[in-house]
């Protein structure tokens, strides 16, 4: 159990008018043995923070700290990784020309306990995997299985910390449940902390103890799972939790996940390279300047600041101000 923070960290892609950044001054922790969901529409940052904590992502400035210490940009080859990360599309974390037996016993550590094929017996069987198919190439696995051997490469570093991004995005509706609880009851067993990550607000709520809110490259809300899911504080968070069915439902269905259902918003994000002055959602706010009068400080003064003092640090002028007759009014 370890604690990842990120401590005002941006990450910047390219130069001159091309530039961007794609993560804007996010510090966020993820509370040792706890999960924090990180939801956000796509573009808005997510992986790009995920990739920054791995080191496939330049830091521009800030840290990222594994408790208290940076973490060190490079682990020695066969040593433990304190921290681990699973990502969308398990073919590009497994060798299609390497048995998926021999692509855990890769990632486990040279001075490890056990024998490494008795460890990956371990760890096929902690997944739910047949030992007996260890010998099978990833293209003779379905989608779920190929996760759950990513799963299990990424478990077999022995990590604290598991980062997994948009992990069953990729995945037929039908098995995504399934690895959702696997993934739940690993953490708790193993008393991992993790930082999960998805699109999806409906995966988000059912996995996490913590939801953070990103949108354009900013943490704009942050708090318990519960508080933020019942009594959301950012206009933003209420658009999403608006546009994802079932409201306050805590166990997930199958219609839960099906991508129909829900289109996070009827308006385009600001385009990153030239992001908006002030509070980085005001041109999209129902209940902000583009709708409402006296709004100018939405313009003109970044709400980041006023997250320290707001309920669940959001980053919003206005707080818990919610009037439904202006959300209506749009
Ligand atoms: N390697 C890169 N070079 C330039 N821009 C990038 C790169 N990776 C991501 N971006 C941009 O950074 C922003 C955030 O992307 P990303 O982190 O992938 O968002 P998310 O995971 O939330 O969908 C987007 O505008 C995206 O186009
Ligand atoms: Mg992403």
């Amino acid at each position: 159990m370890r604690e990842l923070k990120f401590d005002t960290v941006t990450v910047r892609y390219g130069h001159g008018r091309q530039a961007l950044n794609a993560v804007e001054a996010v510090t966020l922790a993820v509370p040792a043995g706890h999960v924090v969901g990180l939801v956000g529409e796509s573009g808005s940052g997510k992986s790009t923070l995920a990739r920054a904590a791995v080191g496939l992502a330049p830091v521009t400035t800030g840290q990222i700290l594994l408790d208290g210490e940076p973490l060190p940009r490079r682990f020695r080859a066969g040593s433990r990784r304190p921290l681990q990360m699973v990502f969308q599309d398990p073919y590009s974390s497994l060798n299609p020309r390497m048995t998926i037996g021999e692509s855990i016993a890769e990632a486990i550590p040279r001075f490890g306990a056990a024998s490494r094929p008795a460890e990956v017996t371990r760890l096929l069987d902690l997944v739910d995997i047949d030992p007996a198919r260890a010998s099978a190439l990833p293209a003779q696995l379905s989608g779920g299985q190929r996760q759950r051997v990513a799963l299990a490469r990424a478990l077999a570093g022995q990590p604290d910390l598991i980062i997994a991004d948009e992990v069953t995005s990729a995945l037929d509706v039908s098995v995504q449940g399934a690895v959702l609880n696997l993934i739940r009851d690993l953490q708790r067993r193993l008393r991992l902390s993790m930082l999960f990550i998805s699109h999806d607000l409906a995966v988000v709520r059912y996995m996490s103890d913590l939801i953070a809110v990103m949108h354009l490259g900013r943490i704009v809300e942050y708090g318990p799972a519960e508080d933020v899911l019942t009594d959301p504080q950012h206009p933003y968070t209420r658009e999403l939790l608006a546009s994802a069915p079932h409201r306050g439902a805590v166990r997930l269905r199958e219609e839960d996940l099906d991508p129909a259902r829900r289109a996070v918003s009827d308006t385009d994000p600001p385009d990153p390279h030239q992001p908006p002055s002030g509070c980085s959602f005001h041109l999209r706010c129902p209940v902000g300047p583009a709708v409402l009068t006296g709004r100018d400080i939405c313009r003109e003064i970044d709400p980041t600041e006023v997250a320290k003092q707001r309920r669940h640090h959001a980053a919003c002028h206005f707080g818990a101000e919610h009037p439904s007759s202006a959300s209506t009014a749009t």
